[in-house]
């Protein structure tokens, strides 16, 4: 059954829009378990836009499921992840100017730095993930490196404006997941993924996780989180097969 990994983020987002204590993304990492999320991931960036150490070590403490750690693969980064010790670190691109990670790592053209960083972080006991767009390429990257496994960018898929370029970029990360599984990658997928357009990708054979953020602490404003990630859950696993 495809997992359903929550990312709290954007709690953190609301807590530092005021500077306060609160919300705070330790009580919906609680919450998000109690709903039924088989995973806790954040995001912490280079410039602790939400998330913070803090967060961070607290979490490790108190999640009960597992704790994915995203982060930028650099020198600072690579020390509070081998320091904290997530269960799992999932590479990603980090720009300053972005609003949110806008596309997947380059693994072809950052190879000889990220087999150094992969080594590092395995060594440390911690799994890792690459977050790469649908391309095969990039995919064949990640399996020469050695990862454990790869998020897939499903980005594009639920930005399209039309049904079209829906349904494409949908058969080129169908076709991505079945190249992952091919190589014994554990194949992930996640961004922009919402209550409306979870249910096509989460029938994709074979997936591992599904990874969202934004959708659920939206919605849990209304309903609360442990609700909110109780309709995600639902949806994923009811989620059949779709011929396109
Ligand atoms: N996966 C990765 C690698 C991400 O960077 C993000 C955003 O932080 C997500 C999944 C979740 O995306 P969203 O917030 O759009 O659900």
């Amino acid at each position: 059954m495809v997992k359903l990994g929550v990312n709290i983020d954007h709690v953190a987002t609301l807590r530092e829009a005021r500077k306060t204590s609160y919300p705070d993304p330790i009580h919906a990492a609680v919450l998000a378990e109690l709903g039924g999320a088989d995973g806790i991931t954040v995001h912490l960036r280079e410039d602790r836009r939400h998330i913070k150490e803090r967060d961070l070590k607290i979490l490790k403490e108190i999640v009960k499921t597992r704790l994915n750690l995203e982060m930028a693969g650099t020198k600072e980064m690579v020390e509070i992840a081998l320091q904290v010790k997530p269960h799992m670190v999932t590479l990603v691109p980090e720009k300053r100017e972005e609003l949110t990670t806008e596309g997947g790592l380059d693994v072809k053209n950052h190879f000889v730095n990220l087999k150094k960083i992969c080594s590092k972080l395995k060594s440390g006991g911690i799994k890792v993930f690459i977050f790469v767009d649908p391309d095969e390429e990039q995919i064949e990257k990640c399996y020469e490196l050695g990862v454990n496994g790869i998020e897939i960018h499903t980005g594009k898929y639920a930005d399209a404006l039309s049904e079209e370029e829906r349904d494409r970029e949908f058969l080129k990360i169908k076709k991505c997941v079945l190249f992952s599984l091919d190589r014994k990658l554990k194949t992930s997928a996640g961004h922009g993924l919402n209550y409306e357009n979870v249910q096509k990708i989460a029938g994709i054979p074979g997936l591992y996780e599904l990874n969202i953020g934004h959708s659920i602490v939206s919605r849990s404003i209304f309903v609360g989180m442990k609700e909110a990630v109780r309709e995600m859950k639902n949806l994923i696993i009811t989620a059949k097969e779709t011929g396109l």
